[in-house]
């Protein structure tokens, strides 16, 4: 997520700009920039890497604007790099823009300005495709200009805009992407987040999705769509710092938890297009080389091990071809099969994680076809891959991963139809079934978002337990082995994740009276199974935890107490069946006062052996 900071006043520009940016830069960015509305026209300075590189590469200029707008940048097209952050400029250098989201029709803009305005892009962003519209439609109006390219750009975003020719006016425009506006004393600002503002102000806008702002010295003037001027109530703002970067959340975890519903649409719908066709961007195997694979390895740690086991479930039953799952650390040293047939698919978050880099490394030296599927562009293991298929959830801060998990299966989801579908391993019936429940999925995580109050409740009363054990069949045995290493790593409670077939082959010893049992029970080819599971725990006088799709009230006469999931098809359930799981860990973490966000121990990012 990008930041995005803008200020208009009496003072210079760049200091409320570049202690803006400082105060966004917990969400994760990989470079930033400022450009200012000088007496020789737009300047722009712009840096890759922290924003301290980019107060390096200012401290002896004397640059001074009473105007300007501000940047740190997520990368989602483009590496990293001075040319590819923000601000953008036009190529007449009349227009200077800093751009939150995606324009998902980039490309056919890009060509447009080019063959039309003779338009040469400097960058390989999306972004810099708006500097450039705006200059172009730019007749001496700004505003209609931005209303003009708006019409044309369609996707996700927040923008802010300076004018050569226009001073002490900054535009902005929001669609789905945050954007708010600051009321100043004799100055005003606009942002992407609160935090960049508190330390000047506390009355902001909110600005709703498909509005203009005009901010000058001394007005913030809100529009809609159609240039019609709207009155907004003024929101005063108490936050401290800390609850403002997590947008009001009581910690990253639960924000992220909650991120969820529109990280897995954002991964999901730039894939699929009208007509129901996905594209794997990133991946540019052909059709004959994914037929021609004999073998798939998904090698990864923690939480990405995890989202594997799923993938290698769907990839196996959509594309029919053998897929292997493995931890990264031991991959590494169990000299693999692997060769110039095989697909080896990386799954990490951070992209930096040593062990899946040092076994994506091994696999190609062996020939294997690299695809990674990483939440942070440009990082190690996408650099390293043949193919990188992105997650698109944001920068996730918390150190138990969550958000990254859920759009991580939403990848393994996509390429195993798609595999399936170029294989003929699937019926074009199967295929849309699939895909309409992958799209019907937000709305479900919603809706057990909205019963988080009973998980809470669960939480209070099962917290000061000593072990739980996690319990599933097929798909659900993937969940349980996630839901298991949530609660461990914030909780610190022992717990751990068995098939639950293998129980009563050692471990059911350990059962006692009261014993938590976590059981998964969402996989209607394997219901009655899982019933029997159950009773064989209860018998020892285990406390049963059901997870179960709604209508299955049978699981109810075997389990202590039931939390039910929406209906949706077995294949699809994991997506689903986690999010009670990160709830119930998140609250029982919380009832014991542990550090959520920050576990003893651990790092978001494990880049040692
Ligand atoms: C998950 O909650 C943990 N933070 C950890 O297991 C993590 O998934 C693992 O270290 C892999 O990290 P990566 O996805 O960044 O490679």
């Amino acid at each position: 997520m990008c930041g995005i900071v803008g200020y208009v006043g009496g003072n210079n520009a760049k200091d409320y700009i570049i202690d803006g940016l400082k105060k966004l830069e917990y969400r994760g960015y990989d470079s930033a920039g400022i450009a200012l509305q000088s007496e020789n026209g737009i300047v722009v300075r712009k840096k890759e890497g922290k924003i301290a590189n980019l107060e390096a590469l200012i401290e002896n200029e004397k640059l001074y604007g009473t105007t300007g707008i501000g940047h740190t940048r997520w990368a989602t097209h483009g590496a990293p790099s001075d040319i590819n952050a923000h601000p953008h400029m036009s190529q007449d250098e009349s227009i200077a823009i800093v751009h939150n989201g995606i324009v998902e029709n980039y490309m056919d803009l890009k060509k447009m300005l080019n063959e039309e305005y003779g338009i040469v892009f400097k960058t390989e962003t999306d972004s810099e495709v708006i500097a450039q519209l705006i200059s172009v439609l730019n007749k001496g109006d700004l505003e209609k200009a931005v209303y003009d390219a708006v019409a044309m750009m369609r996707g996700a975003y927040a923008f802010g805009v300076i004018a050569k020719d226009e001073p002490n006016k900054i535009i902005a425009y929001r669609k789905d992407a945050p954007l708010i506006a600051g009321l100043g004393k004799g100055c005003n600002f606009i942002a992407s987040d609160i935090p960049a503002l508190l330390k000047y102000l506390d009355e902001i806008y909110l600005i709703e999705n498909d509005e203009m702002v005009i901010c000058t010295p001394e007005r913030v003037i809100i529009k809609d769509k159609d240039g019609r001027e709207l009155k907004r109530k003024v929101l005063h703002v108490n936050w401290s710092l800390e609850d403002a970067e997590k947008d009001g959340y009581e910690h990253f975890m639960l924000k992220e938890i909650y991120e969820q519903p529109k990280a897995i649409k954002e991964t999901l719908n730039r894939r699929i297009d009208e007509n129901d066709n996905i594209t794997l961007d990133g991946i540019t195997l052909t059709k004959e080389q994914l037929e021609d694979f004999n073998k798939v390895y998904i090698v990864a740690c923690g939480t990405a091990y995890h989202a594997g086991l799923v993938g290698k479930y769907v990839i196996e039953k959509m594309a029919r071809i053998p897929v292997e799952v493995d931890i990264a650390s031991e991959f590494r040293y169990r000299d693999p099969f692997v060769d110039d047939k095989t697909l080896f698919i990386a799954i990490s978050q951070s992209g930096e994680t040593l062990d899946t880099l040092a076994a994506l490394r091994e696999a190609k030296s062996k020939g294997a076809r690299i695809l990674s599927i990483v939440n942070v562009v440009g990082s190690s293991v996408a650099r390293e891959s043949d193919d990188v298929f992105y997650t698109w959830a944001g920068p996730e801060i918390a150190v138990a991963s969550t958000k990254a998990y859920t759009t991580q299966l939403v990848c393994m989801y996509l390429i195993a139809l798609y595999m399936g579908r170029l294989r003929e391993t699937i019926s074009e019936e199967y295929y849309r079934s699939i895909l309409a429940e992958l799209k019907a999925a937000p709305a479900k995580v919603e809706k057990i978002l909205s019963r988080a109050s009973d998980i809470e409740s669960l939480a209070k009363m099962l917290y000061n337990r000593s072990n739980v054990f996690f319990i599933g069949r097929g798909l659900d045995s993937a969940v349980a082995y996630e839901g298991s290493l949530k609660l461990k790593e914030i909780s610190y409670i022992n717990s751990f994740a068995i098939a639950a077939g293998e129980l009563k082959h050692g471990t059911i010893a350990l059962m006692e009276p009261e014993t938590i049992v976590i059981s998964l029970a969402t996989q209607d080819a394997l219901f009655e199974k899982m019933v029997s599971n159950i009773v064989e725990v209860k018998a020892r006088m285990a406390h049963v935890v059901s997870i179960a799709k709604e209508g299955n009230t049978k699981i109810e006469e075997t389990s202590t107490e039931t939390v039910y999931i929406p209906q949706c098809a077995d294949e699809v359930s994991p997506l689903l069946s986690v999010v009670p799981l990160q709830l119930f860990s998140y609250y029982v973490a919380r009832e014991k006062g542990e550090d959520i966000d920050k576990p003893r121990n651990l790092a978001k990012s494990v880049t040692v052996e």
